[in-house]
């Protein structure tokens, strides 16, 4: 009886809230729950800025500023012109979204997009949201100067050196434990002579293509509310490059065998275009007698086989 009473006041404990607040921090991708989230997309940008990682790491930074992921939520302008469009066609459309100004839009409305092009965006309140909003209707509708200080500001945030080697160096947190704020995290555990980070932590992630697959896309995000699909690489590297006996990594032929290291590209880059197909082209010229008259044609015989690790292109 009186154990069984023990029991049930334990359970009941084991249940309270405030044990369940400690289980909702520890959803939190680092180890420490953030003391506030960023208010403005400058203190998000300071949040995560990785501009001392530059002095001592200079390669791999000048590598990494020609990326698309130093500006992924610009892109090449087409990707703030698309969160431009979610926001006026979708978001204020769509009967359940609750949107009908930009005051309304909160850091879930753009998880739809954040999750892959910014998933720092999490840390952030609403107001960064909407700032966000701002910004890609000045690029779009504004005039020259609003314009490109909308597209300098868009720049400011982006998947930079912390948020590989840290922030989301880590897939498998119940196993490896969550990322810490004074660790880099990479291949040997060590010493870092970086006094804000002295510590190397172990990704075992890193070189391997789930690390990259974290944002590269399975197909629909169907844990969100509203699914989007964008990016679907991964799924189709899984499913149908490694499925019929693909080895390589993302990271071998994207860092490796392209020779570019930090500067990930794809069809933008010569070498890439290189290593994107076989193409072998045998044509003969003809003629073709067409009733009365006779018409120059080309017979040609085109084979073309995809060497990349995923359909092309993808999306
Ligand atoms: C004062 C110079 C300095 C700064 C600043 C610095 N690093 Fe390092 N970092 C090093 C050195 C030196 C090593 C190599 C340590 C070793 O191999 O023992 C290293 C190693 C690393 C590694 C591990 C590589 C491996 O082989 O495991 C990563 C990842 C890394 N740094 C990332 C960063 C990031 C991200 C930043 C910015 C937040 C940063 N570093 C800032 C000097 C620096
Ligand atoms: C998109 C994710 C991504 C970003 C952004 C990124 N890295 Fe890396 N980094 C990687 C991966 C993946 C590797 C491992 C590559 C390999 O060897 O397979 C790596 C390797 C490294 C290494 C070890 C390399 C070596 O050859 O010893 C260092 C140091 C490093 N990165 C520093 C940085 C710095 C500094 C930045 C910011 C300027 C940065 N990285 C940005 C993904 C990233
Ligand atoms: C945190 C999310 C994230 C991670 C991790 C990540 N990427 Fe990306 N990557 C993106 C986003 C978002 C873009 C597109 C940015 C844009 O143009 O708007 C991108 C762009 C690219 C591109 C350029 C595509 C193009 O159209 O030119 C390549 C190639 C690429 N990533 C490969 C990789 C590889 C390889 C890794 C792993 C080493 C990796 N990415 C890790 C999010 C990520
Ligand atoms: C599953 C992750 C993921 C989600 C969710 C996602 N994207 Fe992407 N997106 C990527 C990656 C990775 C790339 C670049 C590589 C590629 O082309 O596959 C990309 C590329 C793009 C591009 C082409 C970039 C350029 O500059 O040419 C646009 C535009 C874009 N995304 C907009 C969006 C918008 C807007 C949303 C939200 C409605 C969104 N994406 C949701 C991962 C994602
Ligand atoms: C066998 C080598 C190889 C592997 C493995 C590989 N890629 Fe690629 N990838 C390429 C080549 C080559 C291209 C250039 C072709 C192109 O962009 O059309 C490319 C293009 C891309 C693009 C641009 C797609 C587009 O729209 O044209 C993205 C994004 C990308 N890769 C991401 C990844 C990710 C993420 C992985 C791992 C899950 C990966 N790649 C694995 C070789 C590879």
């Amino acid at each position: 009886m009186k154990l069984r009473k023990v029991l049930f006041f334990l359970g009941l404990l084991l249940f309270s809230p405030l044990v369940f607040t400690s289980n909702i921090e520890a959803k939190y991708p680092y180890k420490e729950p953030l003391k506030k989230k960023a208010k403005t997309l400058e203190e998000l940008a300071a949040m995560y800025d990785s501009s001392a990682c530059e002095s001592c790491h200079a390669d791999k930074a000048e590598q990494w500023k020609k990326s698309l992921h130093a500006r992924s939520i610009f892109g090449t302008g087409r990707t703030a012109a698309t969160i431009y469009t979610v926001y006026k066609v979708a978001l204020k459309n769509f009967p359940y979204s609750g949107v009908k100004d930009i005051k309304d839009v909160k850091v879930e409305h753009l998880m739809l997009c954040a999750k892959c092009h910014l998933p720092q965006l999490e840390d952030a309140e609403d107001s960064v949201a909407q700032e966000i909003v701002k910004l890609a209707i000045d690029f779009i509708e504004g005039d020259e100067e609003t314009y490109e200080k909308a597209a300098e500001k868009l720049q400011m945030v982006n998947i930079n050196c912390l948020i590989c080697h840290q922030r989301n160096a880590i897939i498998h947190k119940w196993v490896e434990g969550y990322p810490e704020k004074n660790v880099v995290y990479g291949f040997k555990a060590g010493f870092h002579p970086y006094e804000k980070m002295p510590e190397i932590g172990v990704s075992r992630a890193l070189r391997e293509s789930i690390f990259c697959g974290q944002c590269h896309g399975l197909g629909p995000n169907l844990e969100l509310d509203e699914p989007s699909q964008c990016a679907t690489a991964y799924g189709s590297y899984l499913y149908n490059y490694v499925a019929k006996g693909g080895m390589k990594t993302c990271q071998e032929c994207h860092m490796k065998e392209s020779g570019l290291g930090h500067n990930i590209q794809a069809y933008r880059d010569k070498k890439m275009q290189e290593m994107a197909l076989d193409f072998e082209v045998n044509a003969r010229p003809v003629y073709w007698r067409d009733g009365r008259t006779l018409k120059p044609l080309i017979y040609a015989i085109i084979n073309m086989r995809n060497k990349a690790g995923h359909g092309i292109p993808d999306g």
